[in-house]
């Protein structure tokens, strides 16, 4: 049988973890509670804890005041503060690494700094960031691209963060830049090292191994990156949501199996798969 080896940090972040502990407490504790967006970005999770009594809504418009989860991305100060005034009882499950993005953006804006939020412009973490902006009354621009560099041209006193799942080399190349031409930056470095230390691990357990399997939501960003990291270092990688997708052909003849997962992919979804893998 091929030995199965699984990568360093596979799995859930310590934030993701802690929203899910937050919001099953929740559900305990009521009837009905509500998330704004799926909880995470795992379809399997998401349903697991729907028939738990969470259910994921796109928008509070859709439904009465009731409790609602805050998931791990956090929200706007002013979205927070209108459903506090329509009535919903919020159940806050931002993650402590986003909340410090707030916190140092609005230091930022107190010292008279113009913004970079180096990010997914579309992401929902960086939407709920530009709110403590505008709360702040201050300018500034989200980064995605260099392109968007030329917004930041002829700012004398930048203030640099970041989206917390934001690739490092990204940042260091968007920091070195603004630094070349503005009279003042000050560089608040507000990644979580969860995402690169997954990356890590796939980087130092792909290429050792015949088969990679990476776990995780197919509409998980971070997941994707893993896969394609293990792709480029070893071509017998394969993305799969659970362990039905697993084909015995892939294992034919070989002698190890490695196996990461996405920070929003759940220990039962691992374990699942390594059982699987044991009976091919
Ligand atoms: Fe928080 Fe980092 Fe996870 S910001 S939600 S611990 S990826």
């Amino acid at each position: 049988m091929a030995k199965i080896l699984v990568a360093k940090s596979a799995g859930f972040c310590f934030g993701v973890r802690r929203a899910i502990n937050i919001a099953e407490k929740a559900v305990k504790s009521s009837q009905v509670v509500y998330s704004l967006g799926p909880i995470i970005h795992n379809p399997q999770e998401v349903k697991r804890l729907e028939s738990a009594g969470l259910k994921p809504i796109e928008n509070e418009f859709e439904i009465n005041p009731s409790k609602i989860v805050i998931r791990s991305h956090g929200i706007s100060p002013q979205r927070e503060a209108y459903l506090k005034n329509q009535g919903f009882e919020i159940v806050d499950a931002t993650c402590p690494y986003v909340k410090a993005v707030h916190d140092a953006v609005q230091e930022l804006c107190e010292d008279g700094y113009f913004i970079v939020l180096i990010g997914e412009k579309n992401h929902p973490e960086v939407l709920g960031t530009l709110g403590y902006l505008e709360l702040s009354d201050c300018k500034g621009v989200v980064v995605e691209s260099k392109e968007d560099l030329k917004q930041v041209l002829g700012k004398e006193k930048v203030g640099i963060v970041s989206q917390t799942t934001q690739s490092e080399q990204f940042f260091k190349e968007i920091v070195g830049e603004i630094a070349l031409w503005t009279r003042e930056v000050k560089v608040i470095n507000t990644i979580c090292n969860a995402t690169s230390e997954r990356q890590e691990g796939v980087i130092e357990l792909a290429p050792k191994v015949d088969v990679m399997v990476i776990i995780g939501g197919k509409n998980s960003g971070n997941t994707r990156r893993l896969f394609e990291i293990s792709k480029s270092l070893n071509p017998n990688s394969f993305h799969i949501e659970t362990e039905e997708e697993l084909k015995k052909e892939w294992f034919e003849n070989i002698s190890s199996i490695g196996i990461t997962a996405g920070a929003s992919t759940p220990d039962w979804l691992i374990e699942r798969v390594i059982a699987r893998l044991r009976e091919l």
